[in-house]
Formats: C-alpha cells, structure tokens, sequence
C-alpha cells in the first residue's frame, strides 16, 4: 500500500486525509501541535514543526512515502517542494514553490511577464516603508511577503497607518520583509486552475465577498458562478490562466486570486501551488462536480489525471456563507451555549454546514481567516438566490454568549 505524507495536519486538512485513508492509502502525517485533529485520522502521526524541513525529510524517507503534499497550509508548500525533490518524487519543484508563495517573488515574476497587478515594493524598515508609500500611494495594502491566512495584512489609508502596522507584519515574515501594494478596489474573485503538461485551464472562478472594516481581506461569503460578466470575465479567465502559467507551475492544482476593478480591468492578488482550505474543495464539488482533493492526491502520487476528473460535470449556483460575528449571524463574546446544526442542515437548499465553534472559546470581530467559525453551503438556480438561502439557514443556528 503506498504511503503518503501530508504536510500540516490541522482542521482543513481532516477530509483530506480521512479521503486518502479511503482511497486506500497509508497516510503518515506531521504537524507541530501534537493535538492538530488530522493526526489522529493519520496512520502514522509524528509531531514535527515543517519548519524544519530536515525532520520532515527524515520523516518522509523513514516512511518511504511516494508522495507528499499539502492542503491550504501555505507555508507548508516549500516544505512539500523540498522535500518531495530531494527524495526524487513527484514536485512541483522548489522555484516555483518560492514564486507560489513569496509574494515579492511573484510580484517580480508577475512583472516580468506583463500579468496585470497591483504597483509594489518590498520594505524591511520605515525608510523602505516612506519611500515605498511615495510609489506606491494611498490607499495601500501592507503585508508580510511570505506568509497567509490574512495575518499581518492591513489596508494602509495614511503614512501613519504605515507606522503602526509595519512591526506586526514584518513580525509574521519568516524573512522579516513585508510588500506594500497600491490598494484595488473591484470584485474579488477565486480561481481554482488545473495545470497539466504544461497548461493552465480554468476549473471554477467565483467572487469572494469581504466584510467591511478590519477584516477587510476575509472571505466571508463565496458566490459561483463569479457575478462579473463578458469581457471581464473573460479576461479574468484568461488572467487567472496565464499568472499559473507565468510562475512556472507544470502539473498541479493553483489557487489564484483576482479583482475585478469596476473600470474593467483584472489584477492578480496572488496565486498559491496548492489546493486551498475546506470550503474552496467543497465549492467545486458542489459546483462542477470535480473531486480537488483526488486531484492533488495524483499529483503527489505522479499518477494520471485523465481529462474526465478534470472537466466540469454540471454548473450549479452556490453560495458559501461562513460564520462570522458581525455583521455576519453570530453574537461576540464568550460562547456559553451552540444550538444545534440539524435546522440549518434541514433548510432549503443546504447542502452542507459545520461549525467550528467550542463552549468557552472567545467571538471575536472578524479579522483573520480564523475569525470563521463554521460556514453553510447552499444551492439554488442562481447564486443571490443561495446565498438568501444560506444566509436563512445560517441564522437558524444559535449561539448564546456572555
Ligand atoms: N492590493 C490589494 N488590493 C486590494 N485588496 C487586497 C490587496 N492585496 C490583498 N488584498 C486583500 O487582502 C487579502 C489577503 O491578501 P493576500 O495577498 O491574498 O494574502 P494572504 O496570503 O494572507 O492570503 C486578499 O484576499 C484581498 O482580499
Ligand atoms: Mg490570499
């Protein structure tokens, strides 16, 4: 039976493996918290921070895996590219795993092969930042330049804004350096892309609705078909296509990201070389029913993905509402009672909810990915019309604070 590691064993990466114990494979897993609920589902579970790739290395070559990967962990994806070549299997390779998730790396990439995106520089310290502002302009984003999950990320509307956030996001850069990009106001859009041979294909685009404030870079609410039309919306397939194939990626799954500006135009937020958390796996099945979870499986594996896994099935309007405080449906505050999940599943349309939620953890406004503590998928003939019906069953739940 083949072995196969999986870098990073948290919540987004439990279906994944529990589908590749099902598909019958032996799973070996590491993750740093030695309660990271996907080692448990693991048949071999070791406590390793991948960080050091070293030990994960050891890891792999003790197990004789025959692939490794990883899901929505973007800072496992080097990991997984060095590994993977230094033990001579299937990988994406270590170049383009560093252009898929250094962020000025890809911006430089970006440039040199004219995909559209936002004005840039890199900055280390103030001085970087003053001089970064002067080019960029206002309104900007600061972030760390390789990191993800939206920490360290601030909407920068003055030179002092600059000042108070620069520390924290250069703190979340493992290499102390952070970006600051010109603001893009538009539509944000998904993309899940297929690479094989060589060759990008569009599989699903989809808008990811934001909350207003703080949170600004969360995905809330995730609506497909993408609402844009015509031209734009061509232009973003194209966009979305020819960013995965610019950074290099041959054969794998990418998870590029978009706005859509109201003057027409796209610019490529960023594009990661894996497939992303949860949700976006159970938004393209639900949507053209394509399986990304045993696509990536035969990536690592170096198996053949035949062109019927990868074509769309059908096209089914969907939204994803994720549960968030205010103004998503839950209350902020101490949690001291979680209703139960039955009436939101039982409501038109859904065809899946979780919550995440536990009694005494904290609700809080949203600013981090994190900040989701569950979600509901609904379908129905058009996206604003699942998105009522998500939104309906969403508050079916209840959740008392104090
Ligand atoms: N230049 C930009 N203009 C407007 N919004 C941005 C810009 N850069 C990032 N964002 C918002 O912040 C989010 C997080 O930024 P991103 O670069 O994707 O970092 P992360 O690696 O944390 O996902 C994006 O999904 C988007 O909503
Ligand atoms: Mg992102």
């Amino acid at each position: 039976m083949p072995s196969i590691l999986f870098v990073g064993a948290g919540r987004h990466q439990r279906a994944a493996i529990r589908q590749a114990r099902e598909r019958g494979l032996h799973v070996v897993a590491v993750d740093r918290n030695r309660d990271a609920p996907g080692l448990a589902l693991a048949d071999a579970a070791e406590v390793v921070d991948f960080v050091d790739v070293d030990a994960v290395e050891e890891v792999a070559r003790r197990h004789a895996v025959a692939g490794a990967l990883t899901v929505s962990a973007d800072r496992a994806v080097p990991v997984v590219a060095a590994v993977t070549e230094r033990l001579e299997l299937p990988s994406i390779g270590t170049p383009v795993a560093h252009r898929m998730t250094h962020k000025l790396a890809m911006r430089r990439t970006f440039a040199e092969e004219g995909i559209p995106q936002p004005s840039f520089a890199a900055v280390r310290n103030l001085a970087e930042g003053r001089a970064a502002l002067t080019s960029v302009g206002l309104p900007a984003v600061l972030k760390p330049a390789d990191s993800g999950g939206q920490r360290g990320v601030f909407r920068i509307e003055t030179p002092g804004d600059l000042e108070s956030h620069l520390h924290a996001a250069l703190a979340e850069s493992p290499a102390q350096e952070a970006i600051l990009e010109s603001f893009v106001d538009g539509i944000e859009l998904n993309g899940i892309v297929v690479a094989r041979n060589g060759t990008a294909r569009l599989l699903t685009l989809s808008d990811r609705l934001r909350p207003p404030g703080a949170g600004f870079g969360v995905g809330w609410i995730h609506l497909y078909p993408a609402t844009i039309h015509s031209d734009q919306l061509d232009l973003a397939i194209r966009t979305a296509e020819r960013a995965v194939t610019a950074l290099g990626l041959q054969e794998g799954i990418a998870f590029p990201q978009l706005i859509a500006a109201p003057d027409g135009s796209v610019v490529v937020v960023e594009a990661a070389a894996r497939i992303p958390g949860g949700q976006m796996t159970d938004l393209v099945r639900h949507a053209v029913g394509v399986d990304l979870v045993e696509l990536a499986l035969r990536f690592a594996l170096g198996e053949p993905v035949p062109d019927e896994l990868v074509e769309p099935q059908f096209s089914q309007p969907l939204a994803i509402r994720f549960l968030t405080a205010s103004p998503g449906p839950l209350p902020t505050g101490r949690v001291t009672r979680i209703g139960a999940l039955g009436p939101v599943l039982a409501a038109e349309g859904v065809v899946q909810a979780e919550t995440y939620l536990a009694l005494g953890e904290t609700i809080r406004p949203v600013r981090l990915d994190g900040d989701r503590r569950g979600y509901v998928i609904a379908i129905a003939g058009t996206s604003v019309e699942a998105l009522e019906r998500a939104e309906h069953a969403a508050a079916l739940l209840e959740v008392e604070v104090e």
